[in-house]
């Protein structure tokens, strides 16, 4: 697909969140106008991007210059985006590896003028980090390269309402105090652990808090955790990765259709 398709199709997704939220679309379009007009980020980005390059030049790092910020995908358009519009006191997201989720959520709560983000992810160091069982599917964005840090691509200037816990999160999440407002889920993706980082999170979200979950179609557990929860879900496409496929999932606890859907479906791990 090519960019201008992806911006098209990014829009459309904008529409189906304001429905979820019942928010005019216009808007979260212009959150998204926002977001694209800001050169300012866009430049750290292309800064981050070529400081890194020496050490790593996998996917967005082999390019020389990063026009908009499209080629990020819809995850990160739509977590921007509701951050605008939900203005979270405090996120808290798992899986950072080089930071494309973390600059982009770091963006919108500077742009809120409050709000702050706890980032988790697994120890990055070389010899820790073999230390821990990773997810076969997830390959290179798994293993920080030597040189760089986890979030290598967060634009300094982000980085004061940013904390990073380097951890499991299933050790991390059980230890926090505040109310979670703003929950995304991006490590781990298996059926198992998607379920028991939910399970857990559940406990700490504050009574308006949004969960978003990247690569939902790799198993049925954030279906599974909505069906019993009775939380009414929305499903969104993501282009990043080529083509258009549905990957993205997000449930809002104050949604008008929690407790009355009827929603089934078998459960296969
Ligand atoms: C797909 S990457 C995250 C990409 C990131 N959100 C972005 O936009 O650039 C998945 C990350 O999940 C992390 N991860 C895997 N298992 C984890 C666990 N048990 N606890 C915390 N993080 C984990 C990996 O170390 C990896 O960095």
């Amino acid at each position: 697909m090519d960019i201008q398709t992806s911006h098209i199709c990014n829009l459309l997704s904008l529409e189906l969140i304001a429905e979820y939220y019942s928010v005019e679309a216009s808007l979260l379009k212009q959150y998204y106008t926002e977001l694209y007009d800001d050169t300012v980020f866009i430049n750290a980005l292309n800064r981050k991007i070529e400081d890194c390059q020496p050490f790593y030049s996998e996917g967005l790092f082999s390019r020389k210059d990063i026009d908009t910020v499209d080629w990020f995908g819809n995850q990160r358009i739509s977590l921007y985006v509701l951050i605008r519009l939900l203005k979270p006191e405090l996120c808290v997201e798992t899986g950072v590896f080089y930071g494309g989720t973390t600059a982009f959520i770091l963006n919108a709560i500077s742009k809120n003028k409050t709000g702050r983000l706890i980032s988790i992810d697994l120890p990055g160091n070389n010899e820790e980090q073999m230390n821990y069982a990773r997810h076969s599917n997830v390959g290179c964005s798994e293993i920080i390269p030597d040189g760089l840090r986890t979030g290598f691509i967060v634009p300094d200037y982000l980085k004061d309402s940013w904390e990073l816990k380097l951890d499991d999160s299933r050790e991390v999440i059980p230890q926090l105090v505040e109310p979670v407002g703003f929950f995304s889920h991006d490590s781990e993706h298996s059926h198992d652990f998607i379920l028991s980082e939910l399970n857990l999170v559940k406990a700490k979200l504050s009574q308006n808090a949004t969960i978003f979950a990247d690569d939902v179609n790799w198993s049925n557990g954030f279906l599974e955790f909505c069906v019993k929860e009775k939380l009414y879900p929305l499903f969104l496409t993501d282009n990043g990765k080529g083509s258009l496929k549905m990957r993205l999932g997000m449930t809002w606890m104050n949604h008008p259709n929690n407790g009355k859907q009827e929603v089934t479906g078998s459960s296969t791990k």
